[in-house]
């Protein structure tokens, strides 16, 4: 029997999406759809203080233009607009809701017409005016006034006074710019209006239930009035982690028009919408002269908005990853006239572990110790800051095979000492870390006596395979082929599943599954070890396992039940089981949330670049990526993932910056034109590894996911690596060529 965990599996999604007959949240549609266009504010801060619709609304083909006047009712507290990813603190923005403008990009206004075309042209005639107020977007003149915020690990020992004491020290600010995530997909929502209020809405999001509770709370709906569907995502990233403005515009409308809408938001409205925080990383390391460290102190400045606190572990990664006795913390949050910020790939990682590797690097410069040396001598097999074991780490054997696949032992320390032709060539290398997060999901599975089984989960699959490695589950544990397994996710109404997110994902629906298929192998030894002349007859629920379409004696598989037969004698023709994986004895793949254990991924980066003298120009010609991840259900997906958080490290330390005209508080590259991000050009040779890294505490299947983990310590390799070429150390991202010349 063909064993699908584990094997490189092609996406059973992947001919409906590359035929187009996969259909995202802009591409549903019923006849007489009404179309909408946003219009969004000109200024950073202050009030509408009138819109004159004459214009717009005199357009033939223009419906109606909605504003915060004449819009139908939605809630008035903060509770409404929260989601299970909203940030604590804070009260999250409401479109359309009154006149206050609290950020450049604000949706003001909706205009809706029978043409899309229609839409956006009356949206441009629409004149609103401003009664405008002082505005700050510029984190750089906020960084005193920034508060603290977040819940950083504590502090041990004593960092200042190890630091002031330590024979070699080092100490950094490290900036990392406003990012956007920049999805394929723009985002988009269409609404199908069921009559009597009923809702059935197509929306870009990675958490359909997420979005559906939100809708209920903004709207005052049923859950049962209102479905969310969200079968592909082209590409999200966090960005839609948090249900978007555009889904309340849509729902809105349709509740006004008492009519189906679709809106899609257009490339440059999404930069209104989440990012990557710009952040100031302080990092000082102490150390003795043999590498030891002894004192790390790391200190974030992030952005957030005026009305929200977004916080993310920026620097606790730092006390976590080595071993050292003396480790503070802190973080702070500087208010801006800027929408809330929003988790992006590795948030709060791929921002810290850039400035603690860089600065790792800095200092083993200081030390003159190979920078991979460094990092060994440091090396914890416990996490630091909560002082427990790890389930399991192979942060080792990444460095080992890292080092082996990148060559690594040939380099020449010296910066500037390596050449190619006309090019400096510089190697230099980092270390990953992310979160080996489960959280509770619920999957069901329906298994007819055919022998083909539907799976269902409300999760996402945002890109990342997610389909994919349902199937494989599936079909390992119900011992069928993969082909007979058809997976059924992004609905609201399926079993329960938070967001797809954090990387979470793999390990949480892959055991929901399994203690569903575990279900369903104990309803059919039920049914095939009735009657005296079964050949399974007198076995016991452990003796028996699901292969090749029967369920099998493992002790003797010429004594087995075909399913079909099972269910004949059950007198049923289907078997329906649902599994949460919330403890609980009766079920083995229930996930235990024990705290006695660190729970991490990690990585080695080993990046190569090649840097032209004159022009300083700079080529990622090569990077290996060694990962230890757990159990890769599938490292065809896995290592695209990882693969894809690389192109996107690339993109980091060379190209990816959100500029603002602070005179305006406007961004002025709101477009994927001018805000760079790698193309094919760009991207060269990359090598992704998983070790092996056994794991049965952490759960029984052994997954711990991939995805984020792909781009935290890339940016760091790849800058380290341009210090090595050229000797000079750029520490603000990205790294352009001006930078290299100055
Ligand atoms: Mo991820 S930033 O949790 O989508």
């Amino acid at each position: 029997m063909t064993i699908h965990i584990g094997t490189p599996t092609s996406r059973i999604d992947g001919h409906a999406k590359v035929t187009g007959a996969a259909k995202y949240a802009g591409e549903f549609g019923v006849p007489g759809l009404a179309y909408g266009s946003v219009v969004t504010s000109t200024v950073a801060k202050g009030r509408i203080a009138g819109i004159d619709m004459a214009e717009a609304l005199a357009v033939e083909g223009v419906i109606a233009v909605l504003t915060h006047q004449n819009r139908p009712p939605m809630a008035s507290d903060d509770r409404a607009y929260s989601d299970e990813t909203a940030p604590e603190d804070g009260s999250p923005f409401r479109p359309l809701y009154d006149n206050q403008i609290r950020f450049s990009g604000q949706p003001v206004a909706l205009v809706l017409a029978e043409q899309w075309e229609t839409a956006r042209f009356a949206a441009s005639l629409l004149r609103v005016e401003y009664k405008t107020d002082a505005h700050m977007t510029d984190l750089h003149r906020r960084l005193d006034q920034a508060k603290a915020a977040g819940s950083p690990p504590k502090a041990r020992g004593n960092a200042e006074q190890a630091f002031a004491a330590a024979e070699i020290r080092h100490e950094g600010d490290y900036y990392i710019p406003t990012e956007h995530h920049n999805p394929m997909e723009l985002f988009a929502s269409t609404v199908i209006w069921g009559g009597a209020g009923k809702l059935t809405v197509y929306d870009k999001t990675q958490g359909v239930q997420n979005v559906q509770r939100y809708l209920c709370g903004v709207f005052e709906m049923k859950a049962k009035d209102v479905q969310v569907l969200s079968p592909y995502v082209g590409g999200a990233f966090g960005s839609g982690l948090r249900p978007q403005y555009q889904v309340v515009l849509a729902v809105l409308a349709a509740r006004a028009l008492q009519r189906s809408v679709r809106l899609v938001l257009t490339r440059q409205q999404m930069y209104a919408l989440g990012y990557r925080p710009g952040t100031v990383e302080r990092l000082r390391l102490g150390a003795k002269s043999d590498g030891a460290l002894d004192a790390i102190t790391h200190d974030a400045i992030a952005i957030t908005s005026q009305y929200e606190e977004f916080a993310r572990n920026d620097t606790g990664w730092s006390g976590a990853l080595y071993k050292c006795a003396n480790a503070k913390y802190s973080h702070k949050l500087a208010k801006l006239d800027l929408p809330t910020p929003c988790d992006m790939r590795a948030p709060g990682a791929a921002t810290g572990v850039y400035a603690l590797e860089c600065a790792m690097d800095e200092l083993a410069v200081a030390l003159k110790i190979d920078p991979l040396e460094l990092r060994i001598r440091n090396y914890s097999d416990r996490d630091q800051n909560d002082d427990l074991p790890y389930t399991s780490k192979q942060l080792r054997e990444c460095y080992r095979q890292g080092a082996e696949a990148s060559g690594w032992g040939k380099r020449n320390p010296e910066p500037r000492s390596m050449r190619d032709g006309s090019e400096l060539v510089g190697w230099g290398m980092a270390t990953g870390v992310w979160e080996a997060l489960q959280v509770e999901t619920a999957a069901s599975i329906v298994l007819t006596a055919n022998g083909h089984a539907e799976i269902g989960c409300a999760s996402a699959d945002i890109g990342t395979g997610t389909y994919t490695i349902m199937a494989q589950v599936a079909a390992d544990m119900l011992g069928l082929p993969i082909d007979n397994i058809t997976v059924k996710l992004g609905d609201s109404t399926l079993p329960q599943s938070q967001v797809e997110g954090g990387s979470w994902t793999a390990a949480s629906v892959s055991h929901a599954i399994a203690g569903a298929a575990d279900a369903v192998r104990k309803a059919l030894w039920r049914m095939a070890e009735k009657g005296p002349h079964s050949p399974l007859a007198g076995t016991k629920l452990g003796d028996v396992m699901l292969a090749d379409g029967k369920i099998v004696n493992k002790r003797d598989p010429n004594r087995a039940v075909p399913i079909a037969e099972a269910m004949r004698h059950g007198g049923v023709d289907r078997i329906k089981e649902k599994k949460s994986t919330k403890f609980s004895k009766e079920n083995p793949y229930a996930l235990r949330s024990d705290d006695s254990y660190a729970r991490n991924t990690h990585s080695a980066v080993f990046a190569e670049v090649k840097i032209d003298e004159q022009l300083g120009v700079i080529r990622v010609t090569r990077v290996v990526s060694a990962i230890a991840a757990g159990r890769i259900l599938n490292p065809k997906t896995a290592g695209s993932q990882i693969m894809g958080g690389v192109v996107w490290g690339i993109g980091m330390a060379l190209h990816e910056e959100t500029l603002t005209d602070h005179r305006f508080g406007r961004i002025m590259n709101a477009n994927i034109a001018e805000y760079h991000v790698p193309v094919n050009a760009d991207v060269h040779d990359i090598k992704v590894i998983f070790v092996d890294e056994p794991d049965d505490v952490i759960n029984p299947l052994g997954i711990k996911g991939v995805g984020e983990i792909g781009i935290v310590g890339v940016a760091a390799a790849i800058a380290n690596a341009v210090h090595h070429a050229t000797g000079k150390r750029i520490r603000d991202l990205p790294i352009t060529l001006d930078k290299l010349q100055r």
